[in-house]
């Protein structure tokens, strides 16, 4: 019986997922380190340090504490420039009715977001207080793909993991959400996504039976 679903939020309820993309590809054009989509599929779901240390290993780049600190702190202006406007109008289509479904059959909706930035950009999407949990990820030791920001979403909610659901469109994700022992969604495209337990192209696509049911896991 599924208790709860625990969402991440960069890809699956909006499209910050590009606006990362764009504010890594901005300090990387700065700095001339070479970056495009294919590098950034390796991001999806990491977090600001984790990002960091990818790209500058793909370039073969060391850099010191204190650039890399700065290096950070230049991304995150950029993408704080690229969400200053976010409104309800940027969630993605069926995002908010997918939350409010949840929430009409009575189960518990999580949020477990790598980002710093989540709490204002659901504020910003105006959906806040629908959660009955955010994990702030500055509260997590360990960053996806390691469990432990779906079992500190778990705990919170309540919910013991093996009842719990996790949405998620990166790998890291997945990976994070199959080894916290949760049922695995995965809202992208099939081949990124192989270890989840149902793919789904986007939100708009998820029902309450995909999120419920486990014999809809096998992947047609
Ligand atoms: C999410 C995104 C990542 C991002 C991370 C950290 O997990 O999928 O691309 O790097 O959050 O975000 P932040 O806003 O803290 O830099
Ligand atoms: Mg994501």
């Amino acid at each position: 019986q599924v208790e709860a679903v625990i969402f991440d939020l960069d890809g699956v309820l909006t499209d910050t997922a590009e606006a990362h993309f764009q504010a890594w590809k901005r300090l990387c054009d700065e700095l001339d380190l070479p970056f495009d989509r294919k590098l950034n599929q390796q991001l999806k779901g990491v977090d600001r340090a984790g990002s960091l240390a990818i790209i500058l290993a793909a370039a073969g780049v060391e850099a010191s504490t204190d650039e890399r600190a700065a290096m950070m702190a230049r991304k995150n202006e950029f993408y704080r420039d690229a969400i200053a406007h976010y409104s309800p109008d940027d969630l993605f289509p069926g995002a908010r009715e997918c939350l409010l479904s949840c929430l009409a059959a009575g189960l518990r909706i999580g949020l477990a977001s790598a980002s710093r930035n989540a709490r204002d950009v659901v504020r910003a999407l105006g959906i806040e207080t629908l959660f009955d949990s955010i994990t702030n990820a500055a509260e997590v030791t360990n960053g996806k793909p390691d469990p432990e920001i779906f079992l500190t979403t778990a705990r919170a909610l309540g919910c013991d993991p093996t009842r719990c659901v996790g949405v998620e469109d990166a790998s890291a994700g997945i990976a994070a959400i199959k080894g916290a022992g949760m049922r695995a969604i995965g809202i992208g495209a099939k081949d990124e996504l192989s270890t989840a337990d149902r793919v789904v192209p986007d939100i708009a696509s998820l029902n309450l039976d995909l999120l419920v049911d486990p014999t809809t896991n096998e992947i047609p």
